[in-house]
């Protein structure tokens, strides 16, 4: 048996294509199933559908052989106990910081920074020698600069139409981010022809 885990929304949108190129087709669509383990075209294929943020913990301790997880979701888990073999190239956006069009004084004497992203945040600004006072959010972070929560926010932007519409905008970029196949490293050795099959068919289809 081989599990997959998957987020539903964008990420199962875009991997589908990649899957069918896998001759692995589901057999239900997550938006109208309330199932949260998916049958496949294949006996010994089955999806997980799951939060993105929990693809990599799902993989790391090997309740899923495989996940498809954005590369942000993997900088803030640390990618412990995974391998990361595949750029999918799917569900591109950039992790950036962001603040008011218009700054404010700082709130306090330590620059604060929300956002759903603390260890990439914390890392980010350590390594330009800032000392920055972080607040866990998890989600609407472009809330916390126009309420005073914080003075700039850790995000992803696409277009940046979410910002903007919120009085934002970007400040520093971070990283590019594309999302992974990501596998477990045990499963990658217990089960290597099946999941390498899987891997080339995908990587083939991704190229
Ligand atoms: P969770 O449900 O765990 O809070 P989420 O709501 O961020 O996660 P999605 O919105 O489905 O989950 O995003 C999944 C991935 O898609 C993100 O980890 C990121 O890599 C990428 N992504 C997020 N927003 C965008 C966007 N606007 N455009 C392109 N890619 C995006
Ligand atoms: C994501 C992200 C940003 C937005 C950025 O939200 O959290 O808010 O996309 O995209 P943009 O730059 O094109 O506006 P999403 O639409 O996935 O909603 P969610 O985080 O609530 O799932």
């Amino acid at each position: 048996m081989i599990t997959i885990a998957l987020s539903k929304g964008r990420i199962f949108k875009e991997t589908l294509p990649l899957l069918a190129a896998a001759d692995i087709v589901p057999a239900d669509d997550p938006e109208n199933s309330r199932k949260l383990i998916l049958d496949t075209n294949k006996s010994d294929i089955k999806l997980l559908i799951i939060r993105a943020t929990d693809v990599p913990t799902y993989v790391q301790f090997g309740a899923a052989d495989l996940g498809v997880a954005g590369k942000d979701v993997l900088m803030e888990h640390g990618g412990g106990g995974l391998y990361e073999p595949l750029d999918l190239k799917i569900a591109k956006c950039k992790l950036m910081t962001a603040g008011l069009v218009e700054p404010r004084p700082r709130i306090s004497s330590r620059l604060r920074v929300a956002t759903k992203f603390t260890n990439v945040a914390r890392r980010y600004f350590e390594s330009r020698g800032e000392q920055i006072e972080l607040i866990k959010l998890y989600g609407s972070m472009e809330l916390g600069p126009i309420v005073g929560l914080s003075d700039l926010i850790v995000d992803v932007v696409d277009t940046g139409n979410t910002l903007k519409a919120n009085g934002l905008k970007p400040v520093d970029h971070i990283a590019d981010i594309s999302s992974r196949l990501v596998v477990n490293k045990a499963a990658m050795k217990m089960k290597y022809e099946q999941i390498s099959a899987i891997i080339d068919q995908i990587g083939s289809a991704v190229s």
